[in-house]
């Protein structure tokens, strides 16, 4: 019999990569339930066009998600910190859904985590400043204290440790943009530092990784990335793909952080802790294991290659 994983996000970029991994290999004996909050919307419409259940749950409805678990193998699990910005929610979220896993008995979770970056820089830490009074990186911080809810619920789960999307260069407004001297630049408060990023729809393919290689990584961490490449390497890199001079602009962390856009002081700090651990956090993102899981991984050149006509120039 299939075992059915419940994917949490499945219209979005981590869980869609799932679903489509799933699908695109059924004789592996996998099957997938696609969570949304619209099941009568386009995304989901695509998601059933290409063969997968969907099924309406709700984050912030405890019972919909015990539902929507019930009778499946695993789950993958994921909150989106930038749809509200309240570490909070994302915590009540994963409790939410570690509960509704220990409730349906499931036997592997994924859940897509980062480093709580206060365990290497206490709130008292002068470097960054602190922010909704008790984080340093929100949207890290949130997630990584969220672990605690699933191990503390015995729930059988794998911490995914997700990487910077370099999609972010296309959706996110963190593309190069146009100087008042015409020309393009790459603006990151990186430094040299290297950057561990990944295509988002890679994660997915990783998750699903995971899954079939099952219970060695129950109880793992594991971190993904398809490339450690700097500012400077990467505009290098798109000015060779996208045939446009492209610069680098290191910025320093307070200017970033005062950039004024919603987010730029969680940002600014999370670029501050991937500067200040940068090897730490490359070391937890080995390219080798994450290829391991996923053998079509992309790197940063063969990412543009495929996506970088997306990248808005003008
Ligand atoms: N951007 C980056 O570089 C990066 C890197 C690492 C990690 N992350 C993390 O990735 C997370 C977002 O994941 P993503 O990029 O895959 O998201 P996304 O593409 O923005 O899509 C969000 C997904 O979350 C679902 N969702 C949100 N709130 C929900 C709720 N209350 N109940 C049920 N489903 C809900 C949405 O489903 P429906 O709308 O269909 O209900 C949708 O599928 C964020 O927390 C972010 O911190 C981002």
């Amino acid at each position: 019999m299939s075992k059915i994983i419940a994917v949490v996000g499945a219209t979005g970029a981590q869980g869609g990569g799932l679903v489509r991994s799933i699908l695109a290999d059924p004789a592996a004996g996998f099957k997938v339930r696609a969570l949304t909050r619209k099941a009568g919307g386009e995304k989901a419409d695509a998601l059933r066009a290409l063969g997968a259940e969907v099924v309406e749950a709700d984050l912030d409805d405890a019972a919909s998600l015990e539902k929507a678990f019930a009778g499946c193998h695993g789950a993958y699990c994921v909150t989106n910190y930038w749809e509200h910005f309240k570490p909070e929610k994302e915590l009540s979220q994963a409790a939410s859904m570690a509960q509704a896993a220990r409730a349906a008995k499931l036997e592997h979770v994924v859940w897509s985590t980062l480093e709580d970056t206060r365990k290497r820089v206490p709130l008292d830490d002068p470097r960054m400043p602190t922010l909704m009074g008790k984080y340093k990186v929100p949207h890290f911080d949130a997630k990584g204290e969220a672990d605690a809810a699933f191990a503390s619920a015995g729930v059988p789960t794998t911490y995914l440790h997700t990487s910077f999307y370099w999609e972010n260069f296309i959706y996110f407004g963190m593309g190069p943009k146009r100087g008042t001297d015409g020309r393009f630049s790459l603006t990151l408060p990186m430094g040299e530092s290297r950057l561990s990023g990944i295509a988002a729809e890679d994660i997915g393919k990783c998750a699903y990784g995971i899954f079939k290689q099952g219970k060695k990584w129950i109880g793992q961490r594991v971190g993904i990335a398809g490339d450690h490449v700097s500012g400077r390497q990467m505009a290098l890199d798109m000015t060779q793909a996208l045939g446009q001079s492209v610069g680098y602009y290191a910025v320093d962390f307070d200017t970033y952080r005062g950039f004024g856009f919603p987010g730029a002081d969680d940002l600014g700090n999370m670029f501050q802790y991937y500067v200040e651990f940068e090897r730490e956090f490359a070391a937890a993102r080995s390219l080798e294991t994450t290829r391991s899981l996923n053998p079509e991984l992309l790197d940063f050149k063969a990412w543009l290659a495929k996506y970088g006509n997306l990248i808005p120039l003008s």
